[in-house]
């Protein structure tokens, strides 16, 4: 199964990605291509490292290419890594419902941005992360899967994201393997 990875930034997810690929953790997915939106994003050095052809898209010139780069290299899931900009629903309907996307929270609560600050506003006792298949929405797509990270005393913005962090590194790359072996299939699809 051939992956694209979208990131707009650091890339930590994209980087456990590959590295979960080397070690053969998920499955018969191929990180074939990185497509970044922003020229500066920190991942795009860990694609260079280990020789994955990348690409940077200008908002410009984002929806007349991202389509044909996805056709050429015959992309068949797209994973959304930190990846800021809203899918339009061409690129929903060219991949067929084939893009997920990861966030930094137990949705359906807290989605969109600043997430940590507004769950430790909250006082909520738990956090944690969600894979979920993406329509036209901001992080509402129906939920493939999650872990739960507790919240601590003593916790800042900064210590609660390295610790969900760290689970996100693991839950992206099973739900990949487990999408690849087609234990699940798009929202939509299910319904034809
Ligand atoms: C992650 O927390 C991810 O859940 C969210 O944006 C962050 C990206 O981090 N969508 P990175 O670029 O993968 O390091």
């Amino acid at each position: 199964m051939n992956l694209a990875v979208l990131i707009s930034g650091r890339g930590s997810n994209f980087s456990s990605l590959v590295d979960a690929q080397k070690k053969g953790q998920i499955g018969v997915a191929d990180i074939k291509i990185l497509i970044s939106n922003n020229a500066s994003a920190k991942g795009i050095d860990y694609a260079k490292k280990n020789k994955i052809p990348f690409f940077v898209l200008s908002d410009k010139e984002w929806e007349s290419e991202i389509v044909s780069l996805l056709e050429k290299h015959k992309i068949q899931l797209v994973c959304l890594a930190g990846f800021m900009r809203i899918i339009s629903p061409e690129l929903i309907n060219f991949m067929k419902g084939w893009i997920v996307n990861i966030h930094p929270s137990l949705l359906p609560a807290f989605p969109g941005l600043n997430v940590h600050q507004r769950v430790l506003e909250s006082k909520f006792p738990f956090s944690g992360c969600t894979v979920h298949w993406v329509d036209e929405g901001v992080d509402t797509g129906p939920i493939i899967d999650q872990r739960v990270v507790p919240v601590l005393k003593g916790d800042d913005e900064e210590k609660l994201s390295s610790r969900i962090l760290k689970e996100e590194h693991k839950l992206y790359p099973s739900v990949v393997k487990k999408i690849a072996d087609g234990d699940f299939v798009p929202f939509f699809m299910e319904e034809k």
